[in-house]
């Protein structure tokens, strides 16, 4: 059993799953945040692109530019003293060039400190996963819903609902191990299907809207902690209500200054009993 000081790096996920232990992996994308999430024995930090929506606002993951992912990284990377900090390979960044994704990647572990890079995609992206592997760089998939390709898909739907979809997810899982993946995110698929593909493959799944069955699981931790309500996908559980009770401390605090509560002091300057 890896202990909460232990740290963990990317070949350490394949001798968990062999363990039986399973990966807990969570979204990060500021100091403060990751501080607490290591501290509490995440495993992996996921700097996510999802950072577009949760932090910037955006309705999707597509403005996110690798010079935000670096920013966001290096961020969570002065954090972390345990977890795998994994950075997210924004839209494009694997598609105008091996060359192009090579420097992306290199630029998210030597510039911002990233452990480890993760590609969505299937066999359009095997190329780029082989030889960003070959360069010494790990790599997590990411299949099933891709919100990347969120045109194509036609909005955030469950993935490989038949059975020549889970077909295709399966190979391409295999395809991505044999690139050298060192594990994949498995997105909002059915979860016979997720079980399946995880039985199946020697290489760890993390799923997310995946079900029980996968070798971890990964949530944004801002619908995991009630920060984002927005949009909350009905497989997240809400371990915490953490925005309400912001809210209230704000209206707390609100009250309190106009109020003339806070600074304590103020009401002892006034009335002359003012000691410090
Ligand atoms: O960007 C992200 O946060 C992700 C997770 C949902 C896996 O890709």
């Amino acid at each position: 059993m890896r202990s909460a000081d232990q740290v963990v790096r990317a070949p350490d996920l394949l001798r968990m799953k062999r363990g039986g232990e399973r990966i807990a992996m969570l979204t990060a994308y500021d100091f403060t945040m990751a501080r607490h999430l290591d501290r509490a024995g995440v495993d992996v930090l996921l700097v996510g692109d999802s950072l577009g929506m949760v932090v910037l606002g955006q309705s999707n993951t597509l403005s996110v530019t690798l010079d935000a992912i670096a920013h966001h990284t290096a961020a969570v990377s002065r954090a972390v003293s345990r977890a795998l900090v994994v950075a997210d390979m924004p839209f494009l960044s694997c598609h105008t060039g091996i060359g192009d994704a090579v420097r992306g990647a290199g630029r998210l572990v030597s510039e911002a400190g990233a452990h480890a890079v993760k590609v969505e995609g299937g066999h359009q992206v095997l190329e780029v996963v082989q030889r960003l592997v070959e360069a010494g760089i790990p790599v997590m998939g990411h299949l099933g819903l891709t919100p990347q390709s969120i045109h194509q898909i036609g909005g955030f739907r469950k993935q490989a609902r038949d059975a020549a979809e889970a077909r295709k997810l399966l190979e391409s899982a295999h395809a991505l191990q044999a690139a050298g993946a060192f594990a994949i995110v498995l997105e909002l698929i059915p979860d016979q299907v997720a079980a399946e593909v995880t039985q199946s493959l020697e290489l760890p799944t993390i799923g997310i809207g995946a079900g029980p069955c996968c070798d971890g699981q990964v949530l944004v931790s801002h619908d995991a902690f009630g920060l984002y309500d927005e949009f909350t996908p009905s497989f997240v559980k809400r371990f915490a209500e953490l925005g309400q009770q912001m809210t209230a401390a704000a209206k707390d605090y609100v009250r309190e200054v106009r109020e003339g509560e806070f600074p304590a002091a103020r009401k002892k300057v006034l009335s002359g009993h003012y000691s410090d």
